[in-house]
């Protein structure tokens, strides 16, 4: 009789950026801005923008491919994928069946995309552990994976200077062991704040039309003043309360992983949360905001780096369109046989 599932944890992590970076200096060249302004209101010193055949698919598949080598894992293990993307390669299929087909991975397991834009990761590690505590899987590929250059409006400076493209992967797996992996987690989200963050036209209320692509509705807007404000107080509150279902105290947790938006937004979460900015690994100076890839992007790095160590906890949290959020309190877990 197989073991119990008691608990479910990340056994590796995955990334892959496109080659090509585009700094501050390189915008200022095309729309009104400064490198000066950028580094100041956001943290942002440059992006990594996808080329043409480069999809949230084929990003996905290359962060994939490594977190499956790092694990000594073969795609024939994977008994379940969850995409996070808002860029989806095409509106359907769902980008986890293109990212199926392209790692090879066995043709009857469930492969499915979640929209919630940058807290997607989140939502799809949650889904994930639910969905192996069932005990019906034993090891899932999470990924989140965005080409947000393909929906960001190139011309208006509110927006086009803070994302940029990638991807990162997870690979969970059920212990009998207790007490590891994901402690803790909560997802939230408030619909009346929709248009705070959108992408108005593409979808089956207003498809394509000439109209549509010459008034600039296929691209993403948002009120930045208005989602600083939400984004401090959503990412606090859900830390607070992940930790509070834990029984956890923040003194306790030795990373904090927050979705990599702007600087200011990390920094205000961290003083309200009175932890020091040195347990929040930043990586948005590098990267941008890849909304979905942001996390894992942070939390590989951390973990490539070091940072994070076995019995470690680690709180991850993040805030998005929709508008949506969630937090996931982790014990580090490192597969020691
Ligand atoms: N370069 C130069 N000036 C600019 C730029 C730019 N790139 N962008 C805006 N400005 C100007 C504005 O026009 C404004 O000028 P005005 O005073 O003459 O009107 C001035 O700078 C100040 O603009 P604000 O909007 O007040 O600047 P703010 O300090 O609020 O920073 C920012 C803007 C960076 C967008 C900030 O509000 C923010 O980070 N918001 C949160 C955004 C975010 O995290 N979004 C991601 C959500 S996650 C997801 O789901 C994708």
């Amino acid at each position: 009789m197989s073991s119990p599932v008691l608990s479910v944890f990340i056994r590796s992590l995955g990334v892959h950026t496109p080659e090509r970076v585009v700094t501050n200096e390189e915008l200022s060249k095309t729309v009104d801005t400064s490198d000066e302004w950028i580094k100041t209101r956001s943290g942002i010193s440059e992006r990594r923008i996808a080329g043409p055949g480069e999809n949230p698919s084929d990003m996905g598949a290359r962060a994939a491919q490594k977190a499956l080598a790092r694990a000594n894992l073969q795609p024939s293990d994977i008994d379940l994928v969850i995409v996070a993307t808002m860029t989806p390669d095409v509106p359907f299929p769902s980008t986890a069946c293109l990212l199926q087909a392209k790692l090879g991975l066995r043709r009857d397991i469930p492969c499915f995309d979640i929209s919630a834009a940058c807290s997607g990761f989140v939502y799809a590690l949650q889904v994930g552990t639910d969905m192996l505590k069932s005990g019906r899987y034993r090891l899932a590929l999470i990924v989140g994976a965005e080409k947000l250059s393909s929906v960001v409006d190139w011309s208006d400076r509110t927006t086009c200077v803070l994302f940029g493209d990638g991807a990162g992967a997870a690979i969970i797996e059920t212990t009998p062991q207790a007490n590891v992996g994901v402690l803790s987690n909560l997802l939230g989200a408030d619909g009346n704040n929709a248009e705070l963050l959108h992408c108005a036209a593409g979808g089956s209320a207003q498809p394509a039309t000439p109209n549509s692509i010459s008034s600039g509705q296929h691209f993403l807007r948002m009120n930045g003043k208005e989602v600083f404000k939400h984004a401090v107080r959503v990412m606090a509150d859900s830390c607070e309360r992940a930790l509070a279902q834990a029984g956890v105290h923040s003194d306790q947790v030795s990373w904090f992983i927050p979705h990599q938006a702007n600087i200011r937004i990390i920094q205000a979460v961290a003083e309200q949360l009175k932890v020091g900015l040195d347990r929040f690994p930043i990586n948005l100076d590098r990267y941008g905001n890849t909304s979905a890839a942001s996390i894992p992007l942070a939390l590989e790095e951390a973990w490539q780096q070091g940072k994070i160590k076995h019995g470690d906890l680690v709180l991850i949290v993040a805030f998005g369109a929709g508008l949506t959020w969630g937090a996931t309190l982790l014990r580090w877990h490192e597969p020691i046989s």
